[in-house]
């Protein structure tokens, strides 16, 4: 089995890097403008953009979202993932531990505290996984195994359906959150992988004690045109095209959530392509924005292509900041911002 995961987790790095595989979603940010403020009365210099987040602070409301670990290309990337979220002050969770639970020799893939010992970082497990056998016992290793802040458990029905060896089993999940919730010794964070959480599905949550909820919305990679491309079965890979574009947008999502659920931290994420879209989402209700794509690009080349991408996300994020007169995180979370465009 843990060859077939890490034979999977290799394929899904080359396949996620095709344009091909991408939605033609957006995030719907675009949609949102802020009110320029042409006499901001703060110093660029002065402004502050660091949050707490799981009572660690960050330099930015900035988290690299799960990818990978497992493999060979896993482990250097976690390591410089790892590196790059320390030195800019930034959250990072690891991509699914499912391997690692499976096989000690992976564990080693996952051994990024060493790299990273100030930094929140987040564990992450599929959540179906708790219809296949895991409960506590698993979660908690997974959490002790990369001293983790929290658990990311991720829903991802569409892609288990379109998977080859996909696991279909979703009934009963929320009970058994709950149960994770309620017994683990570090936040719950639950996650989808690029569809979005609804309101329904958010409510459902919290109702389960879950108090972190990332939204993981459309505008990045097609799950179901990456799964076909590794499925045998005809119909199943042609069905593939016409979910090419499912999905509830991260800002739609994002704007429901922050209106309805005032004690969730909600985690922006999901097609999240400039420190534009990172300030509106914060001055919508967001705590902190997620990039797994965009990451995943650039330190597949190189660490500086990487730290390029981060630094052009600061600069636009703290240039929108300085542009809506906000010399703080708490202050852009008031700046005011319009909707532009019938997206309902
Ligand atoms: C290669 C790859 C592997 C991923 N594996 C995981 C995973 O193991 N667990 C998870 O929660 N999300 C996983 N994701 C989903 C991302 O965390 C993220 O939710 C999704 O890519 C949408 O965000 P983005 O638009 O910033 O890429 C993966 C994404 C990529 C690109």
């Amino acid at each position: 089995m843990v060859n077939i995961i890490n034979k999977r987790k290799t394929q899904h790095i080359a396949l996620c890097l095709k344009r091909y595989n991408r939605s033609k979603l957006v995030n719907d940010f675009n949609n949102y403008q802020f009110e320029h403020n042409a006499l901001p009365e703060i110093n660029y210099y002065d402004i502050d953009t660091t949050v707490i987040f799981l009572g660690k602070k960050l330099k930015y409301p900035f988290l690299i979202s799960p990818i990978t670990g497992g493999n060979k290309i896993g482990r250097k990337i976690n390591q410089n993932l790892a590196k790059l979220a320390q030195k800019f002050g930034i959250a990072l969770s690891v991509g699914s531990q499912r391997s690692a639970l499976e096989n000690d020799n992976f564990i080693s893939s996952f051994d990024i505290r060493k790299f990273a010992p100030d930094i929140p970082i987040l564990a992450n497990l599929g959540a179906v996984q708790l219809n296949y056998g895991y409960n506590i016992e698993e979660c908690q290793k997974a959490v002790d195994m990369i001293r983790a802040d929290a658990l990311v458990l991720h829903l991802n029905p569409l892609q288990e359906i379109f998977q080859p060896e996909g696991n279909t089993n979703f009934y009963g999940l929320q009970k058994k959150i709950e149960n994770i919730c309620n017994k683990l010794n570090v936040p719950v964070i639950v996650k989808e992988i690029g569809y979005g959480i609804s309101y329904d599905v958010a409510n459902r949550l919290y109702q389960a004690g879950v108090k972190i909820i990332d939204i993981a919305g459309s505008g990045s990679i097609s799950w179901s045109c990456i799964e076909a491309q590794r499925q045998q079965n005809i119909s199943i890979k042609m069905a593939a095209k016409n979910f090419k574009n499912w999905g509830n947008s991260t800002a739609k999502m994002l704007k429901i959530l922050s209106n309805n659920f005032k004690d969730i931290t909600l985690i922006a994420s999901g097609g999240i392509k400039n420190g534009i879209d990172m300030a509106k989402a914060i001055a919508m209700g967001a705590s902190l924005c997620g990039n797994a794509l965009k990451f995943l690009q650039t330190i597949y080349k190189s660490e500086e292509k990487a730290e390029i991408f981060i630094n052009e996300m600061i600069f636009e994020l703290k240039t929108a900041m300085f542009c809506t007169g906000s010399k703080n995180i708490e202050e852009l979370k008031k700046a005011k911002i319009n909707f532009i465009n019938n997206i309902t």
